[in-house]
């Protein structure tokens, strides 16, 4: 046994997990003057944000608002969202000199790297006196104490105890394991009685059977500007054919909201009417071929499959009868399919579900029934968007959390 496993370190507040959230909430709290520990297992704390937004964070959106997000209770994000917003966020980023750009659709990138939001939480941290200690594996968490005794949470690590007063849980959601993702996060909110929201892959490429794979698999690589929708909730943006299905922008956003067996439709063409296309083209130009007709709106490969699938894309479109052009126009503008599944964990770019919201204070974020239990962040049953709503879900619930320890 070590030097370290001997020590008992009283401290106000214990965060565990230093990702986004978690280093938001210690800041805060530390500002307030409490005495603050950020564990976390990992060697490399912030490890998503470094790898986020393809290595250029987008640390926010400045639209985000609370319709962005899924939860069960759809009003729980409301509270944390307004006590602390993009503009907050935005602040903070421009006053450290950082260089940042907005993408597309509100999304906030650096120029440079996302290292830089990763070194400026963890500047604020160490210059508000926060305590990190990475490599540090939890073994024990429990209530040793009533709450108004000090140090009522003890927390035992391969590096030392800590008693606190305040527990916040930041250990986000699963995806990414090969980077530190845990169930932690879950586990401690069930110990103390807390229910869980059945956690799923969110924003996550999805997967299609093997007659879907054969007819469309070639075309992996290929995007098109499509509205997808399903259970009443749509979104424009790319979608993009894989080698196990679809994925892109808008496939990433329908993900979140599709459960297993339900039916995505996709509108291939959302600006211009196929039918009329058709129409025209068999009344003024009737002896264009139809692919030739098709592929001014779509790839043209894409237009192929999916002629291929009535008739030879060859076929002159004056030739063409109207059962099949219909069936072609019903195709691009209502195709409808059915995921087998997503790929999973490995690549969802978050989790959700998770800890119960009802559990929750939504000013505070502390457990209603365990006074000075915090959850946090993505561990939470509040998924955002893809587009830099995650972070300011981390953001604001770390922000609310801190302010409250
Ligand atoms: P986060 O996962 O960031 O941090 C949790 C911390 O807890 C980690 O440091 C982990 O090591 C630690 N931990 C876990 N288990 C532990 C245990 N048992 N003991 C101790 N520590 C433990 N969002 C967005 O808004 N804009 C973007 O550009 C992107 N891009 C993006 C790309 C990719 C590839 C992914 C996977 C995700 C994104 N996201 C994103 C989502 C975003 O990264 C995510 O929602 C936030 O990082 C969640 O922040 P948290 O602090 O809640 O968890």
């Amino acid at each position: 046994m070590n030097h370290m496993q001997n020590t008992i370190k009283t401290t106000d507040v214990v965060v565990i997990g230093a990702g986004a959230a978690g280093m938001m909430c210690a800041w805060q709290s530390a500002l307030r003057g409490r005495s603050v520990v950020l564990l976390d297992h990992s060697a490399k704390i912030g490890a998503k944000i470094k790898i986020s937004g393809g290595g250029r964070c987008n640390f926010t959106n400045i639209y985000a608002e609370p319709k962005n997000y899924i939860s069960q209770n759809p009003h729980f994000m409301k509270s944390a969202l307004s006590q602390y917003t993009q503009w907050d966020f935005l602040d903070i980023v421009q006053q450290s000199g950082i260089a940042y750009h907005e993408k597309t659709l509100g999304q906030q990138f650096c120029d440079d790297t996302s290292q830089q939001i990763v070194d400026l939480m963890v500047k604020h941290c160490r210059d508000s006196g926060v305590v990190i200690r990475p490599n540090t594996k939890i073994t024990t968490v429990a209530r040793t104490r009533p709450y108004n005794e000090t140090g009522s949470f003890t927390i035992t690590t391969n590096n030392g105890v800590f008693q606190c007063d305040s527990l916040v849980i930041a250990t986000g959601g699963l995806s990414l394991p090969k980077i530190g993702a845990t169930p932690f996060g879950y586990g401690v909110a069930k110990q103390f009685g807390l229910t869980i929201v059945s956690p799923e892959p969110a924003l996550v490429p999805l997967t299609f059977d093997a007659d879907f794979c054969k007819t469309y698999s070639t075309l992996r690589g290929i995007s098109a500007d499509a509205v997808v929708s399903s259970n009443g909730v749509s979104f424009r943006e790319w979608l993009l054919f894989t080698h196990r299905g679809l994925s892109g922008p808008s496939i990433l956003q329908i993900s979140s909201y599709m459960n297993k067996g339900d039916v995505l439709q996709v509108n291939l063409s959302p600006d211009t009417d196929i039918h009329t296309l058709f129409a025209q083209a068999k009344k003024q130009t009737p002896k264009r071929q139809i692919n030739t007709v098709l592929s001014t709106v779509l790839a043209s490969r894409l237009s192929d499959t999916i002629i291929g699938q009535y008739t030879s894309p060859h076929t002159m479109v004056g030739e063409t009868s109207d059962k099949i052009l219909t069936a072609l126009s019903n195709h691009v503008h209502q195709w409808q399919i059915v995921p087998t599944g997503t790929e999973g964990y490995k690549v969802a770019e978050v989790t959700r579900g998770g800890v119960n919201t009802d559990h929750l204070s939504s000013k505070t974020m502390m457990c209603k029934t365990v006074q000075g239990l915090f959850f946090i962040g993505e561990v939470v049953d509040v998924t955002g968007w893809l587009g830099g709503y995650n972070f300011q879900w981390a953001w604001s619930s770390g922000y609310v959390a801190g302010q409250n320890t």
